[in-house]
């Protein structure tokens, strides 16, 4: 896919960010949707695809009812455009079905159709993340691989720590040449994220010759679970959050690497 790319069409193209873990339930889709909202809020267009396939629950988060998912995608229902949703912050949303069998069993071949469907998204947004589900099997690293750019989030719990080299050994070992960039999340202190993210990257250094980058963290914060209660993102419901603080620098962070960002406006302006 990448060969057969036009320059004009590499010029337009959005770039595609992969939020991943090795271990569940760290945090991915509670990311990736404010991660969604803040892009947006910095005037990037901004679709955040849900392809935890299957089990997918960004759309909870993010308090959408989506009325067709890329299951009906999948199964000839619905064309690409009729499985966009309106999410908040002006962010669109393409949900990967949940409790839908056939999506979580999806074969190869199916994966590849969603690939390239999420290619064809690229014309019209300039951001496009893809919220994964944990762990090492084709049904992540395909969308790991896809991706441009891969964020990868544990918490400061060992079994966490040890299943987030997993995954990076895994993709390092299958070829996998992007940058990682590493999130802690629910950290006490930004002592506590950077002693994880050394002991990550000394690992991935000293056994498979790959260097992490570090993004930033994401601190153990009520207003996380809050906002889930609300069915909303905490950077939406919860503004004045300490999280909404750190997650506003994950994304100045990260916007270092789309095309011709345009600076972006100042908080009191924006709101
Ligand atoms: N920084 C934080 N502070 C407090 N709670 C948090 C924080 N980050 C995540 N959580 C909570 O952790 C739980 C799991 O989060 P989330 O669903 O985003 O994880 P996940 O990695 O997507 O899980 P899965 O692997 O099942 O997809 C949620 O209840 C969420 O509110
Ligand atoms: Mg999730």
């Amino acid at each position: 896919m990448e060969q057969n790319r036009t320059p004009e069409r590499t010029a337009k193209r959005a770039t595609i960010f992969a939020v991943t873990s090795g271990k569940g339930g760290v945090g991915k889709t509670s990311l990736s949707v404010n991660l969604a909202c803040e892009f947006s809020r910095r005037g990037h267009r901004t679709i955040i695809v849900d392809t935890d396939l299957g089990l997918a629950n960004a759309h909870i988060l993010a308090g959408i009812k989506p009325q067709k998912t890329l299951s009906d995608y999948i199964d000839g229902k619905a064309e690409l455009a009729e499985i966009i949703e309106n999410g908040p912050c002006k962010v669109k949303f393409i949900s990967g079905g949940s409790g839908v069998k056939e999506m979580a069993n999806l074969d190869d071949n199916g994966r590849a159709r969603i690939c390239v469907a999420i290619e064809e998204l690229s014309p019209f947004c300039d951001v496009i993340l893809l919220d994964t589900g944990a762990g090492v099997s084709k049904g992540v690293t395909d969308f790991v691989t896809l991706a441009d750019h891969t964020i990868l989030v544990t918490t400061s719990n060992f079994a966490a720590i040890a299943d987030a080299y997993g995954i990076v050994k895994v993709v390092v070992q299958d070829g996998y040449q992007k940058p990682i960039h590493c999130v802690v999340n629910r950290v006490r202190s930004p002592e506590e994220a950077e002693q994880v993210f050394l002991k990550l990257k000394g690992c991935t250094e000293r056994f498979l010759g790959f260097d992490l980058n570090w993004l930033g963290l994401l601190p153990e914060d009520s207003s996380v679970e809050g906002a889930v209660l609300k069915r909303a993102p905490f950077s939406e419901v919860f503004p004045g959050s300490v999280a909404a603080r750190y997650l506003s620098k994950l994304v100045a962070g990260l916007e270092r690497y789309l095309p011709n960002t345009r600076p972006a406006a100042p908080a009191a302006v924006r709101s």
